[in-house]
């Protein structure tokens, strides 16, 4: 009698789930921890969550309430932050030091706690201060609502991927390092795929992924890139790839051989296991189309069909040579939204704040520096100044004297910014300026590539936003004939988009999320020099206009 009692209670309780309009509440703990890593033989403690790398994926879908619990058990300040999330209203669990928060202190703990709005498919969290989102990194995985299917076949199976890059020494020490000397910090050692370089020189393989896949069966790949500083090629012999989405919004599906993932990037791709057996080889190695070192060694998985015992891999004919620029291009150009009826491209036609940035690196006076100065980074020649409080805090309490609202809509002087001939004064401006934008303004922005000291591809990442790409082109954006050429119909839809190496990129968004938004490169080392900025959106009318206060464990600076 009982179990037909609990029985029927399960039926209920199961009946019920997909009427629920609202999602289900989905509980995490993060314990921050060191962790003896054995990797490139090589046993230094890392900085992990749960003493995982990559640490724990979340799971939730589409509408559920996310409760992260985070706790501090390291030396160092931590904050975390989930790239690529919304955060409608929210933004006080975004995530960036002394942007929307103040660090979480060693023995303090702090709950992060969003929704998933509108939003389904991969993207990742990251440590959102130092240089700790080296080890400090995983994926979450949206899934749609309950009963509603993916717009592609459904695949067999699932796989998530982490694209890393791997130090021997301590990345704090790299990064300490490289601030003294003013100089460019150390390349990684490694680069890895869910924390595994593969074989390489001088060091047994110690395990790695060894995909098992069935014959005829498709696998839906999420790929992410959370490397530190290198955008990667990834490919799988033998297999040709369909994308399907990227940074958790779905393309028009489109085959290739090779993707291209910046850092901070997701994307989304079926594999289809169209050999009857064999082994092949995955792999991930750097796109860098500027004379910058990179770490050159290519990082490799297995991708195994069952019952298919014999020990040859089938290894790839080529890999795209690091500076394989086309490929990178015909890429980027084939992203397109998916744009359907159920996934409509929402792009702003009309725009309220036309905006253009350049984005570059510079050099300033240091007299400790090796050469007397040091390289920085800047947007507009505004090279941004980390605040000691955060701007969230700032601008909600109205607290003077933490930043101004006068980020520059143009860069100060106008040149030919991506010839030959640079100016001769790479100095660049210091400051915490902001770009205030009112509640549901729409904003196109151009980002324009320049070649002081070198031209270079960055990959600009916008929190509490996703933004259309509608134009990108090579030299300087031109904004007579460029518009024109505008794809204002099915532009891909993402949160953090590669300007390419002395070119431009023009994105549009509306600011329907009040709060302090960040907006930096994504190569690590950039954002360090000052490559970062700020939105500030105003609350618009009535509460569910309005960004809410701060939870009652919001850490203390
Ligand atoms: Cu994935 Cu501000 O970063």
């Amino acid at each position: 009698m009982a179990m037909q009692w609990i029985r029927l209670m399960i039926v209920l309780a199961v009946c019920m789930l997909p009427l629920s309009v609202e999602g289900m509440v989905r509980h995490y703990k993060f314990n921050v921890v060191m962790k003896n890593a054995t990797r490139l033989c090589s046993t230094k403690p890392i900085v992990t969550v749960n003493g995982k790398f990559p640490g724990p994926t979340i799971y939730a879908r589409e509408d559920d309430n996310v409760l992260v619990k985070v706790v501090n058990h390291v030396k160092y300040n931590v904050s975390i932050h989930w790239h690529g999330i919304r955060q409608l209203r929210t933004g006080w669990a975004d995530g960036p030091a002394y942007i929307t928060q103040c660090p979480i202190q060693p023995g303090q703990v702090y709950m992060y706690n969003f929704t998933l709005t509108g939003q389904r498919g991969t993207l990742w969290w990251h440590a959102h201060i130092l240089w700790l989102r080296a080890t400090v990194h995983g994926a979450i995985v949206i899934l749609p609502k309950l009963g509603v299917p993916y717009p592609f076949p459904r695949p067999h199976m699932e796989q998530v991927i982490i694209l890393s890059e791997w130090w021997k020494s301590d990345t704090e020490a790299v990064i300490n390092e490289a601030l003294k000397s003013g100089l460019a910090s150390n390349v990684s050692d490694a680069h890895t795929i869910n924390g595994h370089p593969g074989p390489i020189k001088n060091c047994a393989s110690q395990g790695g992924l060894n995909l098992q896949v069935q014959p005829g069966k498709t696998y839906l790949l999420r790929v992410i890139n959370a490397a530190l500083n290198e955008e990667l090629f990834f490919k799988v012999a033998g297999h040709k790839l369909t994308v399907v989405e990227v940074d958790a919004a779905y393309t028009k599906p489109f085959n290739t051989d090779t993707i291209v993932i910046a850092p901070g990037q997701t994307t989304n791709v079926l594999l289809k296991a169209n050999h009857a057996s064999g082994k092949y080889l995955v792999a991930a190695s750097p796109f860098m189309d500027a004379p910058i070192a990179v770490d050159n060694i290519t990082a490799t998985a297995t991708l195994h069909y069952t019952g298919s015992l014999g020990s040859t891999i089938t290894t790839l004919t080529s890999l795209p040579p690091k500076n394989a620029t086309p490929i990178a291009t015909t890429f980027s150009d084939s992203l397109r939204s998916l744009n359907s009826k159920k996934y409509p491209a929402r792009v702003p036609i009309k725009v309220d704040h036309s905006l253009f940035f350049t984005v570059s690196l510079g050099v300033n006076p240091c007299a400790t520096c090796v050469n007397g100065s040091r390289v920085v980074a800047a947007i507009n020649n505004v090279t941004f100044v980390m605040p000691k409080i955060s701007l969230l805090q700032a601008h909600f309490f109205n607290i003077s004297g933490v930043f101004t609202d006068d980020f520059p809509g143009k860069p100060p002087v106008v040149y030919d910014f991506t010839g030959k001939k640079q100016p001769t004064n790479f100095r660049t401006n210091r400051g915490t300026r902001l770009y205030r934008l009112p509640y549901n303004s729409t904003v196109q922005l151009v980002l324009q590539d320049t070649g002081m000291l070198t031209p270079e591809n960055h990959p600009i990442h916008l929190h509490g936003f996703n933004f259309f790409v509608v134009g990108k082109g090579q030299g300087n954006f031109n904004p007579k004939n460029d518009t024109k050429n505008f794809n204002l119909i099915d532009p891909v839809e993402r949160n953090t988009v590669g300007v390419q190496s002395g070119g431009w990129t023009a994105i549009r968004f509306r600011a329907d999320n009040p709060g302090v938004w960040f907006m930096h490169c994504h190569l690590e080392i950039h954002t360090t020099w000052g490559l970062k900025m700020a939105f500030v959106v105003d609350n618009g009318k009535g509460p569910n206009e309005s960004l809410l206060p701060p939870p009652r464990d919001f850490p203390k600076c």
